[in-house]
């Protein structure tokens, strides 16, 4: 874990126009920056920095966070992710706490497993080269496929032998833990028997990005088996599948230099395409890919090229991950390898610059590539050509980052035009689906709802303001807000502002579980003299605090471009509005607990069943007809003064 120490320093130092800066072009306009949102498309600039809140909200497609935040959204980043980021940019070293005894335990079982690999895989390369059934056998069968001594020795490439122990015997001699053995594994309990889990079989050893060994692939020799063709290693702590290709470690380099990474199926064309000099290629198992394996890939490039066999099944598995792929701002580009062959075979048959020149003349956009085979099963018939513009439709609607909007762009005119259809209604059709998708991600967020103390029209007579006063939600978050905004300030000479609203809500409570969260957590920050602000509170450990924070400090009032577009040279901005606010903020909410107070005490009147009882409801009609009188006064001083 990052220490809070490393964290404080992160916050400290965030320039949030300089990070933002970074990704999307920014213009000055009054206290805030202005410019295209990053994550939707637009031609009129909606997306607003505000430096001195440290938030950014977009008013086209309401997307809001801080810096971090940001980071993570744009980069695909967790939260540690995005810290590191950060740090990195303004050279910050980061501090890492001592490990809770759970994760210390995970990295001493990752610890045990990277040992044992290692030994395993050593033991599986004696075996091959070393021994008469390795030679006999293995090494034999890779010489007959075409793998040369470099490469085998490259890839660490093994052999496990036939014997049903060959290995747990070097582990028990080595005195290894045969429980984390199993887990890495390596052997199997059978019977109360322990044995290997491999054998017969060709060894492919998997690299992690420092080139340590997570796991292995084990294919078997003899094809009569009945047994599965490759035996792969089970997840554990280091092998975690759906992050896994295989060959990126021996690929990163050529990948950066190529700027595109080929993408195969198999252990063999890995290896075959190296040997052939082509490196810049990994491998995915022949399962269809996952977002951490195309992240993966984007590390270091955003073109990729699949190359894969004709035939449908490994296309249909590719074809499954493309909508993902262009998420992640991948351009995708297939390539069919003909008649029965695969990258492997292929590429030892026509030799590496024929394989080269055949990936550059047959790669084909992806994108279109899908369209034209849809096409083609929906032949005729309507209903299914429209099915086929909606999929389409869907795909496209997956760009969501603003430098891949013209590629968009091309996109919908070049399949509009072999759809043959209007290019302005696919167009139409995209936009719609890719709001309807953003509208639904944040409905599941937090609602903000506007401040009703300071709007536009800031001088609300007392008596119209009944019908403002529709839900306590309201009330509840503007006190919480001009709470977080203003606590530090004074509000005369005795007390801060924080302390006076604290005395205040003495008899009153808040209903909102989040708001009232929120609220606790600052008073408790306040009285151990942190200081608490929404600055602090925006990076906040708790997620559903910063983001409530956040929705608490974006003011549409104040971040609107339109509004400080008007208010120039008004200096709205600066005057002091912090006492008013306040008051206006603590009053608006006890009238509303008051009005709620009223319609309860209403209800029991009417229930009442004693004189003396409708006697003790009266009175408290009148004690709170007096307090609202109260408030009504002070608000209207307020607000005529
Ligand atoms: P292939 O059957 O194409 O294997 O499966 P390959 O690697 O090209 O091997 P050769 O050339 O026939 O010797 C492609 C990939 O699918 C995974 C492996 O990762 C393999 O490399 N696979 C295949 C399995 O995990 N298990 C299997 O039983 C088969
Ligand atoms: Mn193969």
């Amino acid at each position: 874990m990052i220490t809070q120490n490393t964290i404080q320093q992160i916050t400290n130092r965030i320039d949030i126009v300089e990070i933002i800066g970074e990704f999307v072009k920014l213009k000055k306009r009054g206290v805030n920056y202005l410019g295209n949102c990053p994550f939707h498309n637009e031609k009129s600039p909606s997306f607003t920095v505000s430096p001195s809140k440290e938030i950014y909200k977009c008013f086209g497609c309401g997307k809001s966070g801080n810096a971090i935040g940001f980071i993570m959204e744009h980069e695909k980043y967790s939260y540690v992710e995005a810290l590191k980021w950060i740090a990195a940019r303004y050279n910050i070293e980061i501090e890492e706490t001592q490990t809770t005894p759970e994760v210390k335990q995970q990295q001493e079982v990752a610890e045990s497993l990277f040992i044992l690999n290692a030994f395993a895989q050593k033991h599986f390369s004696t075996n091959l080269t070393e021994t008469e059934e390795g030679r006999a056998i293995a090494l034999t069968y890779l010489k007959h496929r075409g793998f040369r001594d470099e490469i085998i020795k490259k890839f660490q490439i093994g052999y496990s032998p036939e014997a049903k122990d060959d290995l747990t015997r070097a582990l028990i001699t080595n005195q290894f833990n045969i429980e984390y053995a199993q887990k890495a594994g390596l052997v199997v309990v059978r019977n109360d028997q322990v044995m290997d889990n491999y054998r017969g079989r060709i060894i492919f050893p998997i690299h992690n990005q420092s080139g340590k060994i997570i796991g292995f692939g084990a294919r078997v020799i003899k094809s009569n088996d009945r047994a599965p063709k490759y035996i792969n290693t089970p997840e554990n702590e280091i092998y975690v599948k759906s992050k896994i290709l295989y060959g990126t470690y021996f690929a990163r380099q050529a990948i950066n230099k190529y700027d595109e990474c080929l993408l195969v199926e198999g252990y063999t064309d890995v290896v075959s395409l190296h040997q052939a000099g082509i490196e810049n290629v990994v491998a995915s198992g022949g399962t269809s890919l996952t977002t951490d394996q195309l992240r993966l890939i984007r590390k270091h490039t955003s073109n990729l090229t699949i190359i894969y066999d004709g035939d449908a099944a490994g296309v249909k598995a590719a074809l499954r991950g493309l909508d993902m792929a262009i998420e992640e701002g991948l351009n995708v580009k297939l390539v069919l390898i003909p008649d029965n062959e695969d990258p492997d075979s292929y590429v030892k048959k026509i030799g590496a610059t024929s394989f080269r020149e055949f990936v550059d003349v047959n790669r084909k956009d992806f994108i279109i590539f899908q369209l034209e085979v849809m096409l083609k099963d929906a032949g005729n018939d309507t209903s299914k050509r429209s099915t086929v513009v909606n999929h389409v439709a869907e795909t496209l609607s997956k760009f969501n980052k603003a430098e891949d909007f013209t590629k968009q762009q091309d996109y919908v005119r070049q399949c509009a035009s072999i759809l043959k259809i209007d290019e302005g209604g696919l167009t139409n059709l995209v936009n719609k689906l890719k709001r309807e998708r953003i509208t639904k991600e944040e409905s599941r967020q937090i609602e903000t709802i506007p401040s009703p103390a300071v709007t536009e029209n800031d001088s609300v007579a007392p008596s119209d303001t009944s019908s403002l006063l529709v839900d306590d939600e309201y009330q509840e978050r503007d006190l919480v807000r001009a709470l977080l905004e203003y606590g530090l300030l004074q509000w005369d000479e005795e007390k801060t502002m924080a302390e006076y609203i604290f005395e205040e809500l003495e008899h009153y409570h808040i209903e909102n579980p989040d708001l009232e969260n929120l609220f606790n957590v600052y008073k408790d920050y306040y009285y151990k003299g942190l200081q608490p602000s929404a600055k602090t509170l925006l990076y906040h450990e708790d997620p559903t605090i910063r983001k409530l924070v956040i929705d608490l400090s974006v003011q549409k009032y104040e971040l609107s471009p339109n509004w400080d577009a008007k208010m120039e040279g008004m200096n709205i901005n600066n005057r002091d509005i912090s006492r008013q606010d306040v008051l206006m903020s603590l009053n608006y909410f006890k009238l509303r607990k008051i009005k709620k107070m009223f319609d309860e005490n209403q209800r029991d009147l009417e229930k009442a069943r004693t004189y003396e009882e409708q006697i003790d409801m009266i009175k408290i009609h009148n004690v709170l007809k007096v307090e609202e009188q109260k408030i009504t006064q002070l608000l209207g001083t307020v607000i005529f003064k």
